[in-house]
């Protein structure tokens, strides 16, 4: 498809989506590097640009002639000025590299617990600690192109309250929803595809029992490979290999292969 092709087939729907939306509503529009600059052209159109993420798409083949292609653009906007946005909700936890003390010895800005010495950070526009969902994560399906619940909390848990309203157009396999109603919004999807439907469906009745998110604990959102720390498993500084977490235990595996 070409982007005068994209562009005409993202402004066939997304006008006739924004008298749907509250006057303090976000709206979030995701994209490769292909189909990003149209996107943000037909945006400024219409709504209120704050910023744009790039998350790290770890999957992907790599290629010969040309850069791997393992990002994607997030286009966060606002119908006005007048919106909600939550930082404190998406927090970062990392593993401190270096661990400066103030004059009288304490920490400078992060904590030491007896499962080693973390910071939180704040979120900026660059979500490196995500993961896409690969065959052994619980949250994994058929769609080919699934987001990670990760992600979308991310995205839910700083732009709602609970008992919010989420909307997803182009559902897939329900992520969206999935983890609007594992964090307590309300929710609505539409998908096209009826094998789709069904795998969103069984994820959301799988939900009502299991409301985790991975990556997602305590209130706060973990770097990768850090289950073994969650976990209170971890020796500090030195991670067992039994105890990594799927991620990169499936990189693992992939290379030993
Ligand atoms: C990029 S995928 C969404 C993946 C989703 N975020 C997930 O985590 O599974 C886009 C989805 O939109 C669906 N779709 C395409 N055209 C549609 C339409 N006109 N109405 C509803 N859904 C549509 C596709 O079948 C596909 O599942």
């Amino acid at each position: 498809m070409s982007s005068e092709e994209y562009a005409s087939w993202v402004s066939s729907w997304l006008p006739r989506l924004l008298p749907i939306l509250k006057p303090a509503a976000s709206v979030y529009i995701c994209g490769d590097w292909r189909s990003s600059g149209v996107i943000q052209s037909i945006l400024e159109r219409h709504l209120v640009i704050q910023n744009r993420i790039t998350w790290e798409r770890e999957k992907g083949r790599g290629a010969k002639r040309n850069w791997k292609n393992c990002s994607e653009d997030i286009w966060f906007c606002t119908v006005s000025k007048d919106f909600f946005f939550n930082a404190d909700a998406v927090s970062l936890k990392r593993r401190v590299i270096a661990p400066y003390k103030d004059a009288s010895g304490k920490p400078k800005d992060w904590d030491q617990t007896k499962n080693g010495d973390f910071r939180l950070t704040c979120p900026s526009n660059l979500w490196t600690d995500l993961t896409v969902p690969f065959w052994s994560m619980a949250e994994n399906t058929d769609h080919p192109t699934q987001k990670p619940e990760k992600l979308l909390a991310k995205v839910i848990l700083a732009s709602s309250r609970e008992g919010d309203f989420v909307f997803d157009p182009f559902l897939g396999s329900g992520t969206t929803s999935v983890v609007a109603r594992k964090l307590g919004r309300l929710y609505c999807g539409v998908e096209i595809d009826a094998e789709y439907c069904c795998l969103a469906e069984k994820r959301l009745a799988i939900a009502e029992a299991d409301n985790t998110i991975q990556g997602y604990s305590e209130g706060v959102f973990w770097e990768r490979n850090s289950l073994a720390y969650q976990n209170g498993n971890a020796r500090t500084g030195n991670v067992a290999t039994d105890q990594l977490d799927l991620s990169l235990r499936e990189e693992m595996d992939r290379y030993a292969k």
